[in-house]
């Protein structure tokens, strides 16, 4: 049997399309390998939403390079939005590449096999499981326009998948072992169906059998609404945590950004989220082109009104293309000193979000005997041990300020 080895850049759609990808390998005579020396076939699926990425992504493509040589027969197909926006002419630079498959064309990915002719008939192998969480891809694309992303250029427009597959995959997901299910999609909350919300889709999932919790990445703030939280509230299987990006603390730059709110619709909707308990991580960028010293300071301060648990920060990369690239650029030094001060201001988050646990009793999904996670997305080790999947209630008594404790 051939062997099949797969990195993978960018956000967990990624690594869901690269599971997607993987299964039509494994039916056509692969199975994986954690090893690129043992490999006879690479699936890189890549990244494109800031330069960085995409240059890790190209940058491993260049080493593969030797690789090839290596062993005759050796493969590559490079896919997913960095291939989405470079496409067939990669072949040009990298003439050893066999299969470019952009990041829209997942549908037509078996085809594309089918047709490169040399995959073997021979019967393959089975994903390796790891972890407890199964990923359900639940729509794809992106209707928005910020300014300065490239996603709904690489993804395409909205597509909802139905809910009646996606009932069906978290079923499987569930009775495979997966008692956590996560809803994938870059606006995964824009999801509707005629006469279905995502409210009801999320209750719908969780109530599956098998399912312990549901978690859903990444929300947009525009569809965090009164009736979104009235409809899940009585929910408790729908973990207590949300990935919210909000990406600036100023009005002004959101809105140059386009993400159609301000600080404030903002903060009211944090405020509501937190009032059913959930905890919130997010997303911010800096150095926006039109960011100025105070609107910097907005983000800043952003951060200790809204009692962020985590928040992934970024400098400003401009993407061909959108609106925002053909802005004039702020100086590199200062983006790098607003990215250090801001990284200092975020660093204690997760430590002082920790603290704030003491006390409280929570819901522990397990992922070891002694170990899981709450549903506020926090770590916690038990004394006692249970069953793996299982889901326990108890109280906090001691934090590390990466870890919880308990008394039993
Ligand atoms: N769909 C999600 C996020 C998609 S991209 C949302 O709308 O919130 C993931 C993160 O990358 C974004 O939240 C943003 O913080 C960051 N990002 C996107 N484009 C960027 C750019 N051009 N430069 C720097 N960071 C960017
Ligand atoms: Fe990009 Fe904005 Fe769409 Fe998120 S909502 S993927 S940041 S365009
Ligand atoms: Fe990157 Fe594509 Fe995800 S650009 S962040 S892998 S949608």
């Amino acid at each position: 049997m051939k062997k099949l080895f797969i990195q993978t850049y960018g956000c967990q759609m990624n690594l869901a399309d690269s599971e997607e990808m993987a299964a039509h390998l494994f039916t056509r005579g692969y199975m994986p390998t954690e090893q690129l020396e043992e490999a006879d076939l690479v699936l890189v699926n890549t990244c494109t939403v800031r330069d960085h990425a995409e240059h890790r992504a190209l940058s491993f493509l260049g080493r593969l390079r030797q690789w090839k040589r290596e062993k005759s027969g050796r493969r590559i197909i490079f896919a997913g939005c960095a291939a989405q926006r470079l496409g067939q002419q990669l072949k040009k630079t990298f003439p050893y590449l066999d299969i470019v498959s952009g990041a829209r064309e997942i549908d037509q990915f078996a085809q594309l096999l089918d047709k490169s002719g040399f995959l073997s008939d021979a019967p393959g192998g089975q994903p390796v499981q790891k972890g407890i969480t199964g990923y359900v891809t639940i729509m794809r694309g992106c209707d928005f326009a910020c300014s300065y992303c490239i996603v709904p250029t690489v993804r395409g427009p909205v597509k909802c998948l139905p809910s009646a597959e996606i009932l069906q995959q978290a079923a499987k997901k569930a009775s495979q072992g997966y008692p956590e299910i996560m809803l994938l999609g870059q606006t995964v909350n824009a999801w509707h169906e005629d006469g279905k919300t995502f409210a009801d889709l999320l209750n719908e999932v969780s109530a599956l059998p098998g399912v312990a919790r549901v978690r859903f990445v990444s929300p947009h703030p525009a569809f965090i609404t009164p009736q979104f939280l009235d409809g899940i509230k009585s929910n408790t299987k729908i973990a207590r945590h949300i990935h919210l990006p909000a990406q600036s603390g100023s009005s002004k730059v959101l809105q140059e950004m386009k993400r159609g709110y301000t600080r404030e619709i903002l903060l009211d909707k944090i405020h509501a989220l937190k009032q059913i308990g959930f905890s919130i991580s997010t997303d911010l960028i800096v150095g926006f082109p039109t960011e100025t010293q105070e609107d910097f300071e907005q983000t800043l301060s952003l951060v200790e009104q809204a009692g962020f648990s985590a928040a992934y920060c970024f400098k400003y990369s401009p993407r061909q293309g959108t609106p925002a690239a053909e802005m004039k650029l702020l100086d590199e030094k200062i983006l790098e000193q607003r990215l250090d001060i801001l990284l200092n201001k975020v660093r204690g988050l997760a430590e002082a979000a920790y603290q704030q646990q003491m006390g409280r009793t929570v819901e522990v999904l397990l992922e070891t005997p002694n170990k899981g996670r709450t549903g506020e997305d926090f770590w916690i080790q038990t004394q006692k041990s249970y069953t793996v999947g299982s889901v326990v209630q108890t109280e906090v008594t001691a934090s590390d300020g990466t870890l919880l404790f308990t008394r039993d």
